[in-house]
């Protein structure tokens, strides 16, 4: 317990260090200002008009979203919180299932909006990739076997299929090399290629805004 003088005190410190903080933002902020006009930005994200009819069933995309942000962090202490790293892969997908379903069911993917619909199936192909990149990693016998089944699946395209297949395997049969490649698709190469169709897919919607109701 804290004696009273103490506390006030201790409640005086902090009233004089939020002073300090305020008044120094201001004039780091009146810096930005001046030069940058930063005020614009902060206008622009807080006027931006929703219509009535967007519902919670607008939030998919961005729950979709907030998955693959913890997918990212958690994923830079995979050894650490796996299990959250797990859960939160199964709960992406299936926000993006139903994030997939409103803009269907609300046409959401008609004129003009065709492009962002196209970003968002290039970005449901990375997502599934993840997906099975993944499930390899602990490389027990599930994730063995799992990606001897998936790594010949591309055999049955004509004419390429046996090279593809040994490109990704990393040789003629699943091994170190094939758990290797799955691994950087898995940590740098999928990450980096969704953030990019992250950022055109929002950039879009940010022009174009919300469809309209049905
Ligand atoms: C990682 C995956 C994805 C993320 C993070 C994401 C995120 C978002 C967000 C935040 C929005 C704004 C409105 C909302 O949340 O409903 C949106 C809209 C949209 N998304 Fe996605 N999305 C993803 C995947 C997809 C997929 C797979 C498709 C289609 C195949 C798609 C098509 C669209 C379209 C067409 C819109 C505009 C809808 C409208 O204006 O009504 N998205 N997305």
């Amino acid at each position: 317990m804290l004696t009273p003088s103490i506390r006030i005190l201790s409640k005086l410190f902090i009233s004089k260090l939020i002073f300090f903080w305020m008044a120094n933002s201001s004039s780091v902020y009146d810096w930005f200002q001046e030069r940058l006009e930063i005020q614009d930005i902060t206008d622009d994200v807080t006027s931006k008009y929703v219509p009535p009819h967007v519902n919670i069933f607008y939030c998919l995309g961005g729950i979709t979203l907030v998955c693959f942000l913890i997918q990212f962090a958690t994923g830079c202490f995979g050894w650490l919180i796996r299990s959250v790293h797990r859960w939160s892969a199964s709960m992406m997908v299936l926000m993006l299932i139903l994030h997939v379903f409103r803009v269907y069911l609300t046409g959401g993917f008609k004129r003009p909006r065709e492009l962002t619909w196209v970003t968002g199936v290039v970005m449901a192909v990375i997502t599934v990739a993840f997906g099975v990149t993944g499930y390899s990693l602990p490389w027990d016998q599930v994730g063995y076997w799992a990606v001897k089944i998936v790594s010949g699946v591309p055999a049955a395209i004509p004419v390429i299929g046996d090279f593809m297949v040994e490109l990704l395997r990393g040789g003629e049969s699943v091994g170190q090399s094939t758990l290797t490649r799955f691994y950087s698709l898995h940590t740098f190469v999928l990450p980096w290629s969704l953030a990019v169709f992250m950022l055109m897919h929002f950039l879009m919607i940010r022009k174009q805004g919300i469809s309209g109701p049905l």
